[in-house]
Order: C-alpha cells, then structure tokens, then sequence
C-alpha cells in the first residue's frame, strides 16, 4: 500500500504563525506536525509515501524529511498548485499510486493510541476503510450515520444539522479505484473536489467500511490555535507521563522492522545532542540490555 500526506492548504487559520512556515511544520509540542501524520503510516507498515504540499512550502518539507531513507521508507513530493480539494491529492499522485491501493493521511491530523490502523493497514484489501470518532462538534467534519446495526448509511460534509456525533477523522485507505473515482469527481458549491464525494461514491457502490475508533482512542486536529495548544498539551502529558514519545518517526521505523537496532545507532549518531536524541539513545539501550538477556 502506497501512502499519501496531504501538508497543503492556505494554512489562513493560523496566521500569523502561517508567514513563518506552513501549518504542518508548527511544533507540536517536541515535533514538526508533520511527524505525527509521517509516524502513524510507518506504524501502519507503509513504506512508500508521498507527501504533497504548496509549491512555496515543499522545498522545506523536502529539507526535513528528505528521501525517507535515514528512516527506511522513500519520500517523493508533489506540488499542489492551489488548494482545490483533498481529494485533488489523487489526480496529482495518481502516477505515484499506479496499480497500488493507497491510504491518504491529512498533515494536521494526529492519532494516537492501540493497533487499529496497524490492522487496518494489514487486514486491508479492497473498497474503502475510513473511521468514525465521536466528538462534541461533529458540524465541523465529515459526518458519517450509522443504522441499528452499525451500518454506515450516509456521510455529509459539515453539515449544519449533524445526524450523529461521529465525525470522520483525516486517514482514508482506498483500492485502486479512487484514482478513477478522483478522475470523475466535480468541484462541488465551495469549488473543492470533496473526500466526502469519494467515500459516498464507495458508500453507494456498497463497499464502504466505516470502522469506530472507541475510547482510548486520540484524534486530534491541529488546524486552529487552539487545537494547536491542545494537541501539544496533550502530546506532553503522555510523553512525561509515560516516558515513550509520540509520533517519532525513528522509533516507529524501528518498532517496524524498517531499520535495524545497528541502523537505528548509526542514525542517532548524527543528531545534535539533545533530548530527542537523548530518549532514542535510551530506546537502543534498552533493547540492547533485553538482548543481552536472551
Ligand atoms: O480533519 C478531518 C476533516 O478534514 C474531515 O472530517 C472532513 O471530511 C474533511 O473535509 C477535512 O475537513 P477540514 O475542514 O479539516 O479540511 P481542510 O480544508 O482544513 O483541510 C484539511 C487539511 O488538508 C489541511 O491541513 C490542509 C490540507 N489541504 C486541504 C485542501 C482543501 C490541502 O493540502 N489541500 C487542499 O486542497
């Protein structure tokens, strides 16, 4: 499976932090936002990523995260001339895509918690798998109904009237048939090619699969000031609490079996000395003491 960051946008919300480097480069927290998204697809086991983004702003994505090879995966980029819709990503990374399917992760989305994407990610095949989350402002998303039997039976986008609480968060995975769904797709009355249009299109052929994430379960949007300050505060609560880090892209390549513990020493070597490197050095020390136990 081919996976897609989408880090575009007019990032107009949080100006005027957005003069100084686009939404998905603000620190959340210990991290550039875009390690969060970055992190849960190598979780889910994707190594091969594609990250689109403004013409103004990719040249500094590509400096950060460059070919993805320290991490063990490869990173293309695409320019997203103007921001005309989510689901434009797939006419732009269509070539990228080829046969493959493809999950598509928003840059200012973060997750956090259990293995449910790992098993989506692993147990997918075809159709599509999106999420439900509940929250308190449902009107702000995409929102998807469920029947009696939990049954997705319909999705609006921001509806003024939201007919449940379950809003669907910004990580999408798709069969190959999104290229040509994107492909037919019309703007819709705000001018942007809609992901909402793309999974009614898989709710009325029938083959859309609405998974609920339960309690225990993080999403957190960071595309406002507030939420912003939230998802920080919330990122530095478990990481003092529990001493693991969140969205930290070496570790996850690690855990993956995409870098060995020798690959992941020499990697930690070329960081500057400081507290991110700090907890990498503590995770190799640890396993290395669990070796030398066998
Ligand atoms: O966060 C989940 C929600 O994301 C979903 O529930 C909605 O169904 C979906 O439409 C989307 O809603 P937003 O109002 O959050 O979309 P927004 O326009 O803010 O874009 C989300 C991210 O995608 C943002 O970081 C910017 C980026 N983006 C957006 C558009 C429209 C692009 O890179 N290019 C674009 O053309």
């Amino acid at each position: 499976m081919k996976g897609i960051i989408l880090a575009g946008g007019a990032g107009s919300r949080l100006y005027p932090l957005t003069q100084v480097a686009s939404k998905q480069l603000q620190p959340v927290y210990d991290k550039p936002m875009v390690y969060y998204p970055l992190s849960t697809l190598i979780e889910g086991g994707v190594r091969e990523i594609c990250l689109i983004s403004t013409p103004h702003d990719l040249p500094r994505f590509r400096s950060l995260l460059g070919d993805g090879k320290r991490w063990g995966i490869s990173i293309e980029y695409f320019e997203q001339a103007r921001p005309e819709g989510i689901a434009q990503a797939f006419r732009i990374a269509a070539g990228f895509i080829g046969a493959d399917s493809v999950t598509l992760i928003l840059g200012d989305n973060i997750f956090y918690g259990g293995d449910t994407f790992q098993r989506a990610f692993t147990g997918f095949s075809t159709g599509s798998t999106i999420f439900g989350y509940q929250v308190t402002d449902p009107e702000r998303y995409g929102v998807v109904e469920f029947d009696a039997a939990g049954k997705a039976i319909s999705i609006e986008e921001k509806p003024e009237r939201p007919r449940s609480n379950y809003a669907v968060p910004g990580l999408y995975l798709y069969d190959n048939e999104v290229v040509a769904i994107a492909a037919a797709l019309k703007p819709s009355a705000r001018g942007e090619l809609e992901i909402t249009d793309v999974n009614l299109e898989y709710l009325r052929r029938g083959q859309l699969h609405v998974h609920r994430l339960g309690r225990g379960f993080a999403w957190l949007d960071a595309g406002t000031s507030s939420s912003l300050h939230d998802a920080s505060a919330y990122v530095q609560t478990i990481e003092k609490r529990q001493g693991v880090k969140v969205g930290c892209p070496e570790e996850a390549a690690y855990r993956r079996g995409f870098l060995s513990l020798a690959q992941l020493e020499a990697l930690v070597t070329t960081l500057p000395k400081c507290e991110y490197r700090d907890y990498l050095a503590g995770v190799i020390q640890e396993d290395r003491r669990l070796e030398g136990m066998r």
